[in-house]
């Protein structure tokens, strides 16, 4: 039988926190875009650092601490495989996305930017893909330029192309939107911006669990993503670089671990990836990570792409049954993402009236303050659905989507 249809319900036992009550309401998880669930395997495998071979990495000679370091280093290969990296050297492990990309706007951008430059992002960014490019521009003196959406939510091609001239020096852009769902042409982006010269940093944070991804076939020279978004713990993000670019860097943060030799008044530094984790990282997140990739691998990707999408087609339609909701995010291409408003009920007063039935949405600006703007509204509710969430599911959270009409006396 086809696996698609072996998941929902049949791997939710792979879930502890799905078997939640809430309120004395089964819990129905629809945010999985804010973090994923972990499967017990990642659990296991954390518990088994902290129980098995709890030590530091990189520096102690122990029976413990080999078995930590061998542990932690085979995570990066299996990421750097996981993408299609060339080396697992060019995997930096950071706490999260918004680390990596604040990484690079300061290794990067500040050592190689300068006022007589132009950096490019999107109007469907993330906070974490817009501040730090603001920053830099106030440090540098750089331009920053804004490729503008349509209003099914898609990046309106022509006019980023027109942005694109040989004053750009940086693109960054997300892979795929958090509040909208779609998956932007990135490929034949990042070509263009090739083109003129410049450098791509792709925001991958939505990506990981909902398309393939193969950054030698993209050709991008950085991307992001987190952990957390993909059944792994949080606290654990990943920088992939192109080794030509990671060996030019200067290091972000300085101290234990990133150094060749020390003397009092000056030092130098190992390569990368080293160059870039100082510190004692999140050595049990880093391993379990490893542990939900290896998850995610028997479960397999293509079987979660096609049922997600298949999700996403009767959420869209069961959604659109109700009179007065729009839904924000319209693309032909996206993933399991709804956003939408509902008369003018406060995205919060639902999320709330919907959170005492059990079932857990997202309500707010979605740290996408300027995609609020476009569509001249303050916030949304957002369901996100992934693998281990059922038809049942959507239909119990349109049914409540109802009764919260009633509750609130509108039509
Ligand atoms: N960026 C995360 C979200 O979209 C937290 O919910």
């Amino acid at each position: 039988m086809n696996k698609t249809f072996l998941l929902g319900n049949n791997i939710i036992n792979d879930f502890p926190q799905l078997h939640a009550k809430c309120y004395n309401e089964q819990l129905s998880y629809l945010d999985n875009a804010a973090t994923t669930q972990k499967p017990k395997h990642v659990i296991n495998k954390i518990t088994d650092v902290y129980t098995k071979y709890c030590a530091n990495i990189h520096r102690s000679i122990h029976y413990l601490s080999e078995i930590a370091t061998q542990e932690y280093e085979d995570t990066r290969h299996i990421v750097a495989n996981f993408i299609n990296a060339e080396d697992s050297s060019e995997i930096i492990f950071t706490k999260g996305t918004t680390e990596a990309i604040n990484l690079v706007a300061f290794s990067y951008g500040l050592k190689y930017i300068t006022h007589k430059d132009e950096i490019i992002i999107s109007e469907m960014e993330h906070h974490s893909n817009i501040v730090p490019w603001q920053i830099l521009c106030q440090q540098t003196g750089a331009i920053l330029k804004i490729a503008p959406i349509d209003d099914n939510g898609d990046i309106i091609l022509q006019k980023y192309f027109n942005l694109l001239n040989k004053k750009t020096k940086l693109v960054a852009l997300n892979h795929i939107s958090n509040t909208l769902g779609t998956i932007n042409p990135i490929k034949e982006m990042i070509l263009a911006a090739k083109t003129m010269g410049a450098k791509t940093l792709i925001d991958g944070a939505q990506a990981p669990l909902h398309i393939n991804i193969d950054v030698k076939n993209l050709n991008c020279d950085f991307y992001t993503f987190s952990s957390h978004k993909m059944l792994g713990p949080t606290g654990v993000g990943v920088l992939y670089g192109n080794k030509n670019l990671l060996s030019i860097m200067s290091p972000y943060q300085s101290g234990g671990n990133m150094i060749e030799k020390v003397e009092l008044y000056k030092s130098t530094y190992v390569n990368y990836p080293f160059k870039f984790e100082s510190g004692t990282p999140n050595i049990a997140g880093v391993i379990g990570f490893k542990e939900a990739i290896l998850y995610l691998d028997t479960i397999g990707l293509n079987n979660i792409i096609n049922y997600e999408q298949h999700m996403l087609k009767i959420a869209t339609s069961a959604l659109k049954t109700i009179k007065n909701l729009t839904i924000i995010g319209t693309s032909k291409n996206k993933i399991s993402i709804l956003s939408f408003i509902l008369n003018n009920i406060h995205p919060h007063d639902i999320s709330s009236i919907l959170d005492r039935k059990g079932i857990a949405i997202r309500a707010g600006h979605l740290c996408t303050q300027p995609i609020m703007k476009h569509f001249n509204i303050s916030s949304v509710c957002r369901i996100s659905l992934t693998f281990y969430n059922t038809i049942q599911e959507i239909y119990n959270c349109v049914n409540a989507l109802q009764q919260v009409k009633e509750v609130m006396c509108v039509k």
